[in-house]
């Protein structure tokens, strides 16, 4: 091996670990964020803690780059607000089908893990909170620009291609707000499968109300604009039917 191949093996970047793989990441700290083997309530512990965790992270990183994209709306650059979105939409798949890692648990051997949660309670999950926070502001900063443009939501569906920018990023909320609506559909089967749907959450929160918010549109009028498109052209047929 020459002296360069072996110099390249060193790390250079300022942290402790033993490579800068591991100092650029924080891997030690990361690895440490999980109990150790023998503080586990249950083995089943560790996948409900690492399951969580990642969630989390990813969760933080989708709603920091929504954050991006408002920005880009406030600033009419709606090919790069598309562009992030999609990327938090994508992001966001994982938290959602991991979900099924934990129907693995037992609900018997998941009581063993509650019973060590104390108050803990996805209600205060800092990811989903932080989506929860700039969801609104995402789509009133849309409706906002598509008046200012003169246009209503009707004329941006209307009149796709000409208003391509502005549609492609209300169809991306679309997108964003089916991915939160299938999170709690999923999170609701889940928690229907290991606590059982007629029962209370750590948190005292029935799991009834898990349901309701399933139910939730952020979107309203993107959502009603089609029922409109399609009343538009069931009136149309019928105009036609009576003229033929
Ligand atoms: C064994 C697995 C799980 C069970 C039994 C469960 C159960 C529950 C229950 C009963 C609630 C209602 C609030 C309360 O606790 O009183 C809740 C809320 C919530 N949980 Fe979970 N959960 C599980 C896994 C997860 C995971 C992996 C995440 C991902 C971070 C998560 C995120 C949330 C969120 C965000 C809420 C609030 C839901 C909303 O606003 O619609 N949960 N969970």
């Amino acid at each position: 091996m020459s002296n360069n191949a072996e110099d390249l093996r060193k790390p250079i970047l300022p942290g402790k670990g033993a490579s800068d793989y591991e100092r650029y990441l924080h891997t030690d700290e990361l690895l440490a964020l999980q109990k150790a083997a023998d503080q586990l309530s249950h083995p089943d512990e560790m996948t409900f803690l690492v399951v969580h965790q990642s969630s989390e992270l990813v969760m933080k990183g989708a709603a920091f780059d929504l954050e991006r994209a408002l920005h880009c709306i406030e600033t009419d650059d709606y090919n790069n607000a598309a562009r992030l979105i999609r990327r938090c939409n994508m992001m966001l798949d994982f938290p959602i089908s991991i979900l099924h890692v934990l129907e693995t648990i037992t609900p018997y051997d998941y009581h063993v893990i509650r019973a060590g949660l104390g108050h803990g309670s996805g209600l205060d999950s800092p990811g989903f909170l932080s989506l929860l926070h700039v969801a609104p502001r995402l789509g009133q900063t849309l409706l906002d620009r598509i008046h200012h443009a003169g246009l209503t939501v009707d004329q941006v569906y209307r009149h796709h291609d000409q208003h391509f920018g502005l549609h492609d990023v209300a169809e991306r909320l679309l997108d964003f707000d089916e991915r939160m609506q299938l999170f709690r559909f999923h999170h609701l089967k889940l928690a229907e499968r290991i606590i059982g749907g007629r029962v209370v959450g750590t948190m005292g929160t029935p799991v009834e109300v898990l349901h309701q918010r399933m139910e939730h549109l952020m979107y309203k009028d993107l959502w009603a604009v089609r029922n409109q498109i399609t009343a538009d052209a069931n009136a149309r047929m019928q105009a036609g039917d009576k003229a033929s």
